[in-house]
């Protein structure tokens, strides 16, 4: 069934439905299989997309970039160094003038209220391309990632371990509970999701007969994983508590032996990139076969395509 996303945002996988989300990954998977073919489309050909970058980035970027691009449309790319936002001029004038002149506004920064601003005041689709809340676009490429690997993610036992509290955990988090995956969060207590989070998403698990753990015990937590899931322990931000974090997340690298603990052979490890090896995760699980991260980088582009596509 296809949706009429046009004119859409994208700030938070809160703000769509099951169904919506399902519409994006179908038209994401046959994208890439499209791409695959060669074919050349031109879907885009005289738009326009702004990128705001206030945190650096390669994935998701040359995602945006590429996808645009390819598409024959014209992406520009706008640091905080570069332009008067944050120096002289303020978000609601920015996206003003942004939305004369774009098609589209992708945003990548520190405050959630930013790209929400943008979105409010431009009158064109915004993404949000990460803040220190949510990573939308991420999660939709490790649902697609997932569904490539055992044909559907429902039912599944998707566990990540570490930071469960930050942008990437939070929005997996979002979309495991509203497609009927099963989430469990492996941290430490104050590394574990906010309640109002918890609260909110178990909504959606009772409605998508998945379910939704937490728990600092990591045999307990990885036991039947199907996918072990990791990220950074200090996120762009929070330099200053690389110390603390180092310490406090040490006994959670996703290791060999961790993996074992899942009991299953097809346990797959995620990451969303870039990984510091040797803190998150061990050298050798990210570069074992059970590792799938290429894969997963290489589906941000196509799940980003289809939200642009879909929404523009
Ligand atoms: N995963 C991800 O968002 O990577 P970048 O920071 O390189 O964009
Ligand atoms: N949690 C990480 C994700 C990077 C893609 C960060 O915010 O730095």
């Amino acid at each position: 069934m296809a949706f009429n996303l046009k004119g859409r945002s994208l700030l938070t996988l809160k703000d769509y439905s099951p169904e919506e989300i399902r519409f994006l990954l179908d038209l994401s998977h046959e994208l890439k299989r499209q791409r695959r073919t060669g074919a050349v489309t031109q879907l885009f050909l005289g738009r326009t997309l702004a990128l705001l970058f206030e945190k650096r980035s390669t994935r998701t970027r040359c995602a945006f970039e590429t996808a645009f691009g390819e598409e024959g449309g014209h992406p520009v790319f706008l640091s905080s160094q570069d332009i008067q936002l944050g120096a002289k001029e303020s978000i609601e004038d920015t996206a003003r003038v942004l939305g004369r002149m774009f098609d589209a506004i992708q945003f990548r920064g520190f405050e959630q209220k930013m790209v929400e601003k943008l979105a409010e005041y431009s009158g064109v689709p915004v993404y949000n391309g990460l803040t220190d809340l949510y990573h939308p676009t991420q999660a939709l490429a490790d649902l697609m990632t997932v569904e490539e690997v055992f044909g559907t993610a429902k039912g599944r036992k998707v566990v990540f371990v570490g930071d469960g509290r930050n942008n990437v955990a939070r929005s997996l988090l979002i979309i495991c509970a509203k497609m009927g995956t099963d989430y469990t969060v492996v941290a430490p207590a104050s590394l574990q999701p906010d309640k109002e989070t918890l609260q909110l998403c178990g909504g959606y698990a009772e409605a998508s007969g998945s379910s939704i753990s937490v728990t600092d015990d990591i045999p307990k937590g990885v036991k039947d994983a199907d996918v072990i899931y990791t990220d950074v322990w200090v996120s762009m931000g929070e330099e200053e508590k690389s110390k603390e974090r180092l310490e406090m997340l040490k006994p959670y690298q996703v290791s060999e032996d961790m993996m074992a603990l899942t009991g299953k052979r097809e346990t797959i490890f995620m990451h969303c990139l870039p990984a510091v090896k040797g803190n998150e995760v061990s050298f050798e699980v990210i570069e074992s076969a059970a590792s799938r991260v290429w894969d997963e980088a290489e589906n941000r582009k196509h799940t980003i395509k289809a939200v642009m596509l879909a929404t523009i």
